[in-house]
């Protein structure tokens, strides 16, 4: 599996650090939604879930977490905890989210509006549908 990882402009000098993403430029879609998860407790896993449609791109803001992605064929995992990069993940892919830092800030740029409907939440469905499915990258 492709994994797509942005490396977004970052600034650094003796005053600290600042990173700037703009929506359809730094990355492959105009940002309609933004939403962040904190205070995990470290046994928990989210997510484990796939979208029909939208497309995603995780940063972790602060701390450090793990991602699992699974496309139907591949899982591979992929460690967190850089501010100025961004995981993308396009429609069909499975993703898990786990290993939370207690400190951990995970910030999720969405291509579009919260819909229970394009949810796969199953991973057998999520198998099925991924069979009849094409190419996920941006
Ligand atoms: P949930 O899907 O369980 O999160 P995760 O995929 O990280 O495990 O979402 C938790 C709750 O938040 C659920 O009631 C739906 C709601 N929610 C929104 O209202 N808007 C959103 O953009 C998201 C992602 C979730």
């Amino acid at each position: 599996m492709k994994i797509v990882m942005y490396d977004f402009k970052t600034s650094a000098d003796e005053r600290g650090a600042l990173s700037a993403v703009e929506g359809g430029k730094d990355i492959p879609f105009e940002i309609k939604r933004v939403y962040y998860i904190y205070s995990t407790k470290p046994e928990v896993r989210r997510g484990c879930h796939a979208h029909k449609s939208l497309k995603q791109v995780l940063v972790c803001m602060k701390g450090s977490c793990k991602i699992l992605l699974d496309d139907g064929k591949e899982r591979q995992e992929i460690r967190m905890d850089m501010p100025g990069k961004g995981l993308f993940i396009g429609e069909m892919v499975w993703r898990e989210m786990y290993d939370f830092s207690p400190d951990c800030v995970l910030v999720v740029l969405a291509s579009d509006h919260y819909d229970e409907n394009d949810y796969i939440r199953d991973h057998v469905d999520f198998i099925k549908a991924a069979g009849h499915s094409r190419d996920h990258s941006p």
